[in-house]
């Protein structure tokens, strides 16, 4: 059903691992959408290879950037924007990683080295990266950033550990970037808070299948997958969302506004 909503549109897409990665949808649907961009991940995510076939299906090409590192993020501002011939109309940051959760290291017995690494990896690469595309010039006028992040950075869950963490700062560096970029050049930037969905960082989560199955009921649509994630990500980068910034926005299938359903009520009345 694509409507070439992002005809003529140059971006970056970072983060797509693997063909379950909400970062390869966001592609595979701006390719169908008309749009030019570049992917990016991290060197050591490029390994497994699996990035150049998406390359080959959307005709992009592939800049490797660790996203924490100041001067990749440069070299992949500097490269892309002369590769696609001008500054980007979109940008998507959909990076995360915890070692700690990877790890099975709880919130009271965190690593501290591992708890830098985390707010690292998954939300100051937000801010250094909007540092890199401001000072290199790599933003488009009216350009739209998202970055995806979870409802842990509101509520707790337990088993999401410090990523809960990270996700509320990355939130905060949307807005606080997204009143600078603005004022500059109408630039808009949102998170975009999404189910619990099965992804390589999804089910890296201890007990995935559980929050999966509590979101999934309490849900009023369901649980969101991938491929709506791509859908609404590419709204935000159209032009019919211009006056929408410094948003964190739920595409959850109501998860964020249900207070209890009576499915789950039944789970815990006694019959009388
Ligand atoms: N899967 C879920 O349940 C869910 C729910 C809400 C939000 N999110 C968020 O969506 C985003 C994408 O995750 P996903 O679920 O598609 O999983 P994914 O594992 O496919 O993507 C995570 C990506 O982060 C990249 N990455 C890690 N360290 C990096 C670094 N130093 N530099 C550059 N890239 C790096 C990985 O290579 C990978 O491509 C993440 O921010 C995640 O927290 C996921």
């Amino acid at each position: 059903m694509a409507n070439g909503i992002l005809k003529g549109k140059r971006g970056i897409i970072t983060g797509a691992l693997n063909d379950m990665s909400i970062a390869w949808k966001v592609a595979e649907l701006a390719h169908a959408e008309g749009a030019t961009f570049v992917l990016s991940n991290a060197p050591v995510a490029m390994r497994m290879g699996e990035i150049n076939k998406l390359a080959e299906t959307t005709g992009s090409m592939v800049i490797p950037a660790d996203a924490t590192n100041d001067a990749d993020l440069e070299k992949l501002f500097a490269e892309a924007t002369a590769k696609l011939g001008g500054p980007v109309d979109f940008l998507l940051h959909s990076i995360g990683m915890s070692p700690n959760v990877r790890k099975g290291r709880k919130y009271d017995d965190l690593n501290y080295e591992w708890y830098k690494q985390t707010l690292d990896v998954s939300a100051m690469s937000f801010h250094r990266m909007l540092q890199a595309a401001h000072k290199g010039n790599a933003l488009a006028e009216g350009a739209s950033v998202v970055a995806l992040t979870y409802i842990a950075a509101q509520r707790v869950f337990p088993d999401y550990g410090d990523m809960a963490d990270a996700k509320a700062l990355l939130e905060s560096i949307g807005r606080g970037w997204g009143y600078r970029l603005g004022k500059d050049k109408k630039v808009r930037v949102n998170t975009v808070s999404q189910s619990p969905t099965m992804t390589t960082a999804g089910s890296g989560i201890k007990g995935f299948d559980g929050f999966f199955g509590f979101a999934q009921e309490m849900s009023p649509l369901g649980n969101a997958p991938a491929d709506a994630c791509a859908n609404f990500c590419l709204a935000l980068f159209s032009d019919y969302t211009r006056y929408v910034t410094m948003q964190n926005l739920y595409h959850d299938g109501g998860f964020s506004s249900t207070g209890v359903t009576p499915d789950i009520m039944a789970k815990f009345t006694s019959g009388q």
